[in-house]
Order: structure tokens, then sequence, then C-alpha cells
């Protein structure tokens, strides 16, 4: 049974406010010729970071990031990270989004990949953040809700590549 955590009208109210947040950041810096690069992280941020772009009233370029730790169900294995053309992101504004921020090691790994690439700036944006979990330090610039040490489905997020499609967030119980 999945009880609904943020609905979808919770979670457009977030988008919305994220989206006039970076607009207001990147205006002044991006234009078509150098756009805002997105990198949104699959598979889990692939419905926030949709929803996202398409309230962004800035010129975008789309990248994508893969990361599985998550192998099967809600146990953590092994972090693999794939960034595709990475030598073609130096010199750009960044911006990585993330369906949650967990103990942090996906992220803090892929910044650390990014940021040897040399890009003018690199931030991060995520719909949830579970800080409790924390065990790598990661700066989040743009932070949608927090939740405590639960597990989360929907809106994009699985567990074993079920609960993708659902419209909202939902609470799987503690983990
Ligand atoms: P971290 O490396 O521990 O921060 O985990 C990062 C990734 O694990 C997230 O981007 C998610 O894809 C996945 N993850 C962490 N917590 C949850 C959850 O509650 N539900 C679904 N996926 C999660
Ligand atoms: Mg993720």
């Amino acid at each position: 049974m999945v009880d609904v955590l943020f609905s979808e009208a919770d979670i457009a109210e977030q988008v919305s406010r994220l989206a006039r947040l970076i607009s207001q950041d990147y205006k002044a810096l991006v234009s078509r010729q150098h756009p805002l690069i997105v990198l949104p992280v699959l598979k889990g941020a692939w419905i926030f970071s949709a929803d996202l772009v398409r309230c962004l009233a800035l010129p975008v370029r789309l990248e994508f990031l893969r990361a599985s730790s998550y192998r099967d169900g809600t146990s953590s294995g092994e972090l693999h990270v794939d960034i595709p053309d990475i030598a073609s992101l130096g010199g750009h504004h960044l911006l990585v989004i993330e369906d949650i921020v967990d103990t942090g090691r996906t992220l803090s790994r892929m910044l650390e990949d990014l940021r040897a690439c040399h890009p003018h700036s690199l931030k991060v944006c995520t719909l949830l953040d579970k800080p409790a979990r924390r065990i790598m330090p990661v700066e989040l610039h743009y932070r949608g809700f927090s939740v405590g040490n639960r597990f989360v489905v929907g809106y994009g997020m699985d567990l074993a590549e079920c609960y993708r499609e659902l419209p909202y967030v939902g609470d799987l119980g503690g983990s």
C-alpha cells in the first residue's frame, strides 16, 4: 500500500517555485549561444526534470547522467556513474537535477567528475532531500521537500523498478 506523501498539487507548487528561483538566478548568465546545461540523473529524475524544464524561462541544453546505486530493492549496491560527452561540458553553467538525495554518495561522486571538466558553474536541484541519512556532505542549491528516514516512490522514483509511473510521491514506510 502506497500512501500519498506529496500530491500532484504539492509537487506542481514546488516545481513552479524552484523554476522561478532558477530562472531568476540564471537569466543574466545564459543565452541561446550559451545555454544552461541541465543534467537530469536517470532514471529517477526523468519526470521531475521534464516538468521543471518546461517551467524554466531560460534557454536550456539537456544532457543525461546515469547513476545506479540501488541494484535490487532498497539496499545500496555498487555505485556506477555514466557522464556522456563530458568534454563538451567545460566552460558551461551546469545544473544537476536529482529526484532525491539520500546518503549523498551518488551526487558527490558525480559532482567530483563534473568539476574535473571545469564548468563555469555547477549547482544542484533536487526534488527531495533525506538529510538524516547523509554520509557525504553535498550542497543542495535548490531543494523541494525534505523527508525523514523513509523510502519513497512515484513521480519517477522506484522500488526495484516499480511505482515510477505514480503521479504523486508515496511512502512505503521506514527503511
Ligand atoms: P544516495 O547516493 O544514497 O544519495 O542515493 C541516491 C539515489 O538513490 C537517488 O538519486 C535515488 O535514485 C535513490 N534513492 C534514495 N532514496 C530513495 C527513496 O527513498 N526512494 C527511491 N529512490 C531512492
Ligand atoms: Mg536518483
